[in-house]
């Protein structure tokens, strides 16, 4: 047998299998109610629309459909998403603005690819979208999370925290942020924490990179501008997904950013998969262009609303004194605050053994400096189950206190 160990490179050895799948590992024993996933709820895939869409591409574009594509992506998908863009998302953009990846997940291992290196640091929130911590890792930098509220990222803090690494000659190339209802906190970043946030990159010129793929699943209150709306000089550097509104199956993400840094991203993906699904992307395109997209978006969130409100009403009848939630305008999850001295990972067991998952909060903290929260998805269990997974968390929490 070859010494694996001895043969891995630093980068290798830096990386981790995700702590979500571990865990979820026991959130698959029968009879455990799980709100720890992150995945879309199925019931909500367009089946049917993609069937004859399909069909539709195969027919009349099948040769090119099949065939090897550019690394930047179809021209008919940039074209479609450029339009979605500036019309729901407020950028003014074309499709010389855009590559085409395979899922978001990808622009983030390419980010940190193009931009981090031993002594640079990624700015992140915290907590953070775990996968993204996942995706930076490899690259060896260091990861410094900023505290948020419900407001999203502290921006005053931000801002010190970009003094002192200046001070200590250090470089962190770009401030990763989700500000439209986070993973995992659900929380959305308020207009005036956008703008002040764009104008301390600004300051310390560096990158602001959005990541935003639950921005079309408002279920209420009033939209926010995206920050690449309110980019003025190419500073936002923009990721969009398909998974969330369509199917995460498609595997179809895409960059926005200033023409110079899309080159880059395109370069960095050559090397790794030369170019996205091509028949994803043309299907993905004519769901746009025929409108399957535009009139699929209020099912996914007609049933998400409800499922939110149900959680929300849940938590509120069942949960003891001292323990506090978010409750999200939109997105997938919400987060619970437990008690200082509830630790959720020593917790998980016992939750396990009441037959209820979550995802323990630490996991979302590059420095895991918190231990008493934990992320719940609200999208994906049915309502009997929402119904009998809060009322299993509460009970554990209470055992717990
Ligand atoms: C914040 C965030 N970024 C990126 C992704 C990855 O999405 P994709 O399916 O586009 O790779 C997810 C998926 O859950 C996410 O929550």
């Amino acid at each position: 047998m070859v010494d694996i160990s001895k043969l891995l490179s630093r980068r290798t050895k830096r990386m981790k299998a995700s702590e979500i799948r571990e865990l979820l590992k026991y959130a698959s024993v029968p009879g455990v109610i799980s709100f720890g996933g992150g995945l879309p709820n199925p019931e909500t895939f367009p089946v049917d629309g993609l069937v004859g869409i399909t069909e539709k591409v195969l027919r009349e574009r099948g040769k090119s459909a099949l065939q090897y594509g550019t690394t930047e992506g179809a021209d008919v998908l940039r074209e479609a998403i450029a339009k979605r863009m500036v019309e729901k998302r407020g950028m003014k953009v074309d499709k010389n603005n855009i590559a085409i990846m395979s899922g978001s997940q990808q622009a983030l291992d390419l980010l940190a690819k193009i931009f981090i290196e031993p002594g640079r640091t990624a700015i992140v929130e915290a907590p953070t979208y775990l996968a993204a911590l996942s995706a930076f890792r490899p690259y060896e930098g260091e990861m410094l999370g900023v505290k948020m509220d419900e407001e999203g990222m502290d921006t005053e803090l931000l801002e010190k925290t970009m003094k002192k690494l200046r001070e200590d000659g250090k470089i962190a190339p770009f401030i990763y942020t989700i500000p439209t209802f986070q993973n995992p906190s659900g929380v959305t970043m308020s207009l005036e924490r956008r703008k002040h946030l764009l104008e301390i990159a600004e300051s310390f010129d560096v990158f602001v990179v959005e990541d935003d793929p639950y921005g079309e699943l408002r279920y209420a209150g009033e939209d926010i501008p995206t920050l690449k709306a309110l980019d003025r000089d190419g500073r936002v550097i923009y990721f969009g997904t398909i998974s969330k509104i369509m199917a995460p199956g498609l595997r179809t993400g895409w960059v926005i950013a200033d023409k110079e840094v899309v080159w880059k991203f395109v370069i960095a993906k050559q090397a790794t998969d030369l170019c996205t699904n091509t028949l994803a992307q043309h299907i993905i395109a004519e769901a746009f262009d025929s409108g399957l997209v535009e009139r699929h978006i209020p099912e996914i969130k007609k049933l998400y609303s409800h499922k939110r409100d149900l959680m929300l009403d849940m938590l509120e009848d069942k949960m003891p004194e001292g323990v506090t939630w978010t409750k999200p305008e939109g997105g997938m999850f919400l987060w619970v605050w437990v008690p200082e001295r509830v630790n959720t990972m020593k917790m998980f067991p016992r939750a396990i053994e009441n037959g209820i998952a979550y995802v323990i909060g630490e996991a979302f903290y590059p420095d895991r400096s918190v231990t008493n929260a934990m992320r719940l998805n609200f999208t994906y269990s049915s309502d009997e189950e929402i119904k009998e997974g809060t009322d299993r968390l509460a009970k554990t929490i209470k055992e717990f206190l």
